[in-house]
């Protein structure tokens, strides 16, 4: 197991009802920004309960955050947290409007010209802007990890950023809020916790006995909750599963002392920015090809996750690890969402290329667990993924 220090101070406020304890958690004299994105929040009864919760606050509010959170619109909420002297953002939402706000946090107290270069420069951020959550969509584990990702409409890049002044003060996980989720956002969920897992545990072995079981505990607990919540969105004790999964898959504690990938992901953003592709689906367009590609680093891993997950036993170790691709493949397939890129654009001639060029230029030579997938890997892998 490697070295780790492990630092989460989000307060988890989860169940039925607890939005209502926003007013114990948000210091009394601050101003508040509430921000979410394109007005579900106004349909289902959340804007309602938030309204309640903060009487007698000095508060006002920003809308209209679109999914994969765009550094065009965040600039508009960050005039207003300056004209009004805000002290505390309230982002309600999923992980865009999390992201967003993570990223208004950043820059409300940044002293650079140009906020995009927290970005582009890869700039961590020590102190943020207090803020909190109200989790609306479970899938990204944004409300309790310190990073976030922001889209650049106008250069077509998606750029994550992060540092330990992100992390949220609190967040209010109330499991009744699934139940007005569209199918395609409850899979989109799914889909990505199960991928945040993998990145973390689909690399080689480090003697890391509970980390390994932690991971394999939740891609069980996200197969077995999946078929349920697809099934009825409103059915309380399978919303309180998927949203609990999807927050531990990404806070932190799976990732400690082990190797972690994430190649998924870095290539995954890049078919966002070109399509628009929702990013949980881009993670399932890459998978199948990336394990197959690296299935010689991965087998021992893949072919242990094919035992203890999957409860495949037949075969040696590459079978094993072989059947492990295909049984994840067949899990994004039974939520509905398609694996290939030819499925979403008609465009994807060149798409490799295009990434690899970009990778190249940024400097990202050697990605992946082990740092040795270069861009020519890269191309490779989108290019299996057609
Ligand atoms: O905008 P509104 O009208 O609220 O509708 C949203 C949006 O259209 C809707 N929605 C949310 N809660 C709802 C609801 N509709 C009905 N009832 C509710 N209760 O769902 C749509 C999608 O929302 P979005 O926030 O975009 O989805 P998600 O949570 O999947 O977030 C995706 C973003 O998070 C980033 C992704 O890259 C992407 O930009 N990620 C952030 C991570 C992090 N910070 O740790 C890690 C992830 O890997 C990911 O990269
Ligand atoms: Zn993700």
């Amino acid at each position: 197991m490697n070295n780790f220090d492990f630092y989460n101070p989000t307060k988890i406020i989860f169940g039925k009802g607890e939005i209502a304890k926003l007013k114990n958690e948000i210091p009394k004299d601050a101003k508040v920004l509430v921000l979410f994105g394109g007005g579900s929040i106004k349909k289902n009864g959340i804007y309602e309960q938030v309204s309640v919760a903060l009487e007698g606050y000095d508060w006002t509010e920003f809308g209209g955050i679109p999914p994969n959170p765009e550094y065009q619109v965040l600039l508009k909420a960050l005039e207003i947290i300056k004209k009004e002297k805000i002290t505390y953002l309230l982002a309600v939402g999923g992980g865009s409007v999390i992201d967003g706000t993570k990223f208004l946090s950043s820059a409300a107290l940044y002293e650079g010209a140009e906020p995009w270069d927290i970005l582009k420069n890869k700039i961590r951020t020590e102190v943020g802007m207090p803020f909190g959550t109200v989790l609306t969509l479970p899938a990204t584990g944004s409300e309790m990890n310190s990073g976030a990702v922001v889209t650049n409409k106008e250069t077509s890049e998606k750029f994550g950023m992060g540092g330990p002044g992100l992390f949220p003060k609190f967040s209010i996980l109330d499991p009744s809020v699934v139940s007005s989720i569209p199918e395609r956002q409850i899979a989109n969920g799914l889909a990505d916790s199960f991928t945040h897992v993998l990145e973390q545990y689909m690399t080689y072995p480090n003697d890391a006995l509970l980390q390994d079981r932690f991971a394999e505990s939740i891609l069980s607990s996200i197969l077995e909750t999946a078929p349920r919540i697809m099934e009825n969105p409103s059915d309380y004790k399978s919303a309180a599963n998927f949203m609990w999964n999807c927050t531990m898959a990404l806070n932190g504690m799976i990732q400690k002392g082990v190797p972690t990938d994430w190649a998924i992901h870095a290539m995954g953003h890049e078919l966002t920015a070109f399509y628009g592709i929702d990013h949980a689906r881009t993670l399932a367009i890459l998978t199948k090809s990336h394990y197959t590609f690296n299935i010689e680093t991965k087998e021992e891993k893949l072919a242990q996750c094919a035992e203890r997950v999957f409860g495949i036993t037949e075969g040696d170790q590459r079978e094993k690890a072989e059947q492990c691709i295909e049984a994840i493949e067949e899990f994004f397939l039974s939520i509905g969402i398609s694996t290939n890129l030819s499925s979403y654009t008609d465009e994807f001639e060149g798409t490799a290329q295009k990434i690899a060029q970009r990778f190249t230029e940024r400097g990202w030579l050697g990605i992946g667990e082990l740092g040795k997938l270069t861009p020519e890997h890269i191309e490779a892998i989108v290019e299996m993924s057609y």
